[in-house]
């Protein structure tokens, strides 16, 4: 069932890419949103002030603060009336986790939990997560549906990923929190982050310096373009929940070298391409089933790649001047 009244909705990682277009987009249809994110500098935080500076010019207050710091997330969540809490504030990247494994610790399990025992202290309140595809980890079979196998992970980051849907059921079952997850395919778009390979090659080529493309080009990635994924999680803030996984992703893998032509194709330029090994932590191919996220969300992505694509470079030429 639909649920329609207007929200208080408090977003953490507000200042992220996909927390920045979720708060957006719900102020626009009329919701209350509190941001709040701590401004790492994982990747540029004057992107993040940036993203902030047009929040703003909406209404909507990012406040600065960690979720780890659970009386200051409570504190605001009660201040605000929070009737929905989104969390979108992690440590992202499959690749930084081999490197720096104690800031996804941090981040999305302690932080994580912190949380969890937010919503716990405020009843009514429902909780929608960012969850990722990269929890499928090694699992093979194609497309990946929410009933595979997800216990042989491929990376700390989808393990700490995985922990956070046992983490939601667990208080799910404990305190009757509802709460769903939502695991993202590969989102792009406006407003991106400069550490994924989109972004990196866009600006490679642009600045004529080499591009690692992995696994020899034969990689198959379902990009979603970041409105799709935004109607995705409307939908869930909007449904009532009981504890829930759902795939976002555009079911439609591209070839990474198909990708990469295409951008080598808007941007007039040839990368300068070094072909690799297949890095340890990724997976070869990642294809969302979303049967269920089509019934139960409405979900049906819109936006192809070339489409997404070309409103991204669209987006960042302007934002980088090149
Ligand atoms: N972008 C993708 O392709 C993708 C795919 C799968 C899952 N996800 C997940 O979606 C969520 C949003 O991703 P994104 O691409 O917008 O990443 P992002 O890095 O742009 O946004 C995350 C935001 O959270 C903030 N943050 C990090 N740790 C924090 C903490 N301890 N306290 C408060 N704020 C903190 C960061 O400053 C950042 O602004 C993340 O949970 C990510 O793991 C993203």
């Amino acid at each position: 069932m639909a649920l329609t009244t207007s929200k208080n909705i408090l977003i953490t990682g507000a200042a992220g890419f996909i927390g920045f277009h979720t708060a957006l987009s719900l102020a626009q249809r009329g919701d209350r949103v509190v941001g709040y994110d701590n401004f790492n500098d994982y990747y540029s935080p004057q992107l993040k002030y940036d993203r902030c500076q047009l929040l703003k010019k909406a209404g909507i207050e990012v406040i600065e603060g960690d979720i780890c710091d659970t009386s200051k997330l409570k504190h605001y969540v009660k201040a605000n009336k929070i009737t929905h809490l989104v969390n979108l504030a992690a440590q992202a990247g499959v690749r930084y986790s081999l490197i720096h494994p104690q800031s996804y610790v941090k981040a999305n399990l302690e932080g994580f939990v912190s949380v969890l025992e937010t919503c716990k202290e405020q009843p009514g309140i429902s909780l929608v997560y960012a969850s990722s595809s990269s929890v499928y980890g090694l699992n093979r079979k194609i497309p990946f549906s929410i009933e595979d196998r997800t216990d042989q992970q491929a990376s700390l980051y989808g393990a700490t990923k995985k922990a956070n849907e046992l983490f939601a059921q667990t208080y799910h079952h404990l305190y009757g929190i509802p709460v769903t997850g939502l695991r993202f395919f590969t989102v792009y778009g406006p407003w991106g982050r400069p550490d994924m390979a989109y972004s990196l090659f866009t600006k490679a080529i642009l600045s004529d310096e080499p591009i690692e493309i992995y696994n020899y080009g034969k990689m198959l990635r379902d990009f979603t373009y970041v409105d799709d994924i935004i109607q995705g999680i409307l939908a869930a803030i909007d449904r009532e929940a009981g504890c829930d996984l759902f795939n976002l992703g555009h079911h439609e893998p591209v070839e990474l070298l198909e990708f990469i032509q295409t951008l080598e194709e808007y941007l007039g330029k040839t990368a300068i391409k070094v072909f690799k090994e297949l890095q340890l932590g990724d997976v070869p191919e990642t294809f969302a089933d979303i049967r269920e996220s089509t019934r139960s969300l409405n979900f049906i992505p819109k936006v192809g790649m070339r489409e997404g694509l070309a409103k991204f470079l669209d987006w960042y030429r302007e934002y980088y001047q090149v």
